[in-house]
């Protein structure tokens, strides 16, 4: 077997410098890191016969950063119309789209550009039924994962999103109207190989039913499918080997897709944010760090690593930060369970200090806020050993 490397490249040794200098707060992209994600990604979907990497958009609305995956041959996913129209001028020639609920213009627009949409709901079939009788549709599929292939992280049974393959309307509601399914979508969370065979069979049982369906959207959530990607090779390999199959039972060929956004981008971005207060709180028990960025306003899911900037001393404390904003929760590393993450950092660090946070690629700049008024981080791209700031198009946030 060829040596497999780590799915994530370490940043060039100019971040940390370039970094430092940096006026905050800013988001530093790192550009090979991202290429090298989107190369390694590839490869391992080669292993299955049609399959594509796609990006969803979700994760970054950033243009010049949509144009560089676009450019690298990826296709995406978009979940609104606005999503849309920065992914046609980033140059995307596959896009994708699913979403909780289109408004009916929406609709109107996505069939009038040629997009078949992948609807979520039945009484969304029914609104896109009436106004387009005889056309094609994707369905987003609700997977009740079993038990052991859940997690904290997993969303199977207990998800808000797509529809019930055994809801006895569905097949009245498509013939109502003459729609055709050719696609089945799904996210269900975060990804294991294991659950990804699993999630194969139950689709697989599915398009069987759908003669019309010809592509599988397996979605995105590939944190913990990469834990150990030896393993994600053979877990692919062994999808292949299912749809092979499949194939040649069915004398049909069909497309597979993942559409990750995290995976691809989170890793590969670091907000830098400077000290403005230093604070210990009894209530605490702990020294509060305050920055100049929030955590309310970009990073409201991420649980991220830091890094002091400017000192390593090696004796080191455990601090919390706070974003600089008046909402109480305004805390860095904060769970969805309202957990408070502390932070190691040298005991001596102080006001004026700048922090690198990891993981902070992806859903920053597309979660972003304006409350209090805190400005939004500048972007840029780490090329080389050199910083090149995005200027922000028209359209980016
Ligand atoms: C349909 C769909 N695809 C892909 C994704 C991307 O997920 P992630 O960023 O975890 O890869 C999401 C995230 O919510 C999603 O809803």
């Amino acid at each position: 077997m060829k040596n497999i490397e780590a799915l994530y490249s370490q940043p060039h040794e100019s971040l940390f410098k370039l970094a430092s200098k940096v006026k905050t707060p800013a988001i530093i992209y790192d550009y090979q890191g991202m290429k090298d994600v989107v190369r390694r990604i590839q490869d391992d979907l080669s292993l299955v016969e049609n399959a594509k990497l796609n990006i969803a958009v979700k994760a970054t609305h950033t243009p010049h950063l949509l144009g560089l995956y676009a450019s690298w041959g990826l296709g995406c996913d978009v979940a609104s119309i606005g999503e849309y129209h920065l992914a046609k001028r980033a140059g995307f020639k596959e896009i994708t789209t699913t979403s909780p609920a289109y408004k009916k213009v929406d609709m109107e627009e996505f069939h009038r550009e040629g997009i078949t949409i992948d609807l979520d709901s039945l009484s969304q079939i029914e609104l896109y039924g009436v106004k387009f009788p005889g056309t094609e549709i994707g369905l987003r599929i609700r997977i009740p994962l079993p038990e052991e292939l859940e997690s904290e992280s997993t969303f199977g049974r207990d998800s808000r999103f797509g529809i019930d393959i055994l809801n006895h309307k569905l097949p009245i509601i498509l013939e109502r109207y003459g729609l055709t399914v050719t696609r089945l979508h799904v996210h269900t969370g975060q990804m294991t190989p294991e659950s990804l065979i699993y999630k194969a069979q139950y689709l697989l049982a599915i398009a069987e039913e759908f003669p019309d369906v010809h592509t599988i959207d397996y979605g995105g959530g590939l944190f913990h499918f990469y834990i150990d990607r030896i393993k994600t090779r053979r877990y692919l390999t062994l999808l292949n080997e299912l749809i092979l199959k499949w194939q040649s039972t069915h004398k049909r060929v069909l497309h597979t897709r993942f559409e990750p956004g995290g995976a691809l981008l989170a890793g590969c971005g670091y907000l830098i944010t400077s000290i403005l207060s230093k604070e210990y709180q009894e209530f605490f028990r702990s020294e509060i760090l305050t920055v100049d960025s929030s955590a309310w306003n970009l990073a409201p899911w991420h649980k991220p690593q830091v890094i002091s900037l400017d000192t390593d001393a090696i004796e080191t404390e455990k601090f919390l930060i706070a974003g600089n904003t008046l909402y109480e929760g305004d805390f860095f590393g904060k769970d969805t369970n309202g957990k408070m993450m502390t932070f190691e950092l040298p005991k001596s660090i102080d006001v004026g200090a700048n922090l690198l946070f990891t993981a902070s690629g992806a859903y920053t700049m597309t979660n972003s806020r304006l409350f209090n008024r805190i400005p939004l981080p500048a972007e840029y791209l780490l090329k080389g050993e050199e910083l090149v700031k995005i200027v922000r198009g028209h359209g980016s946030e």
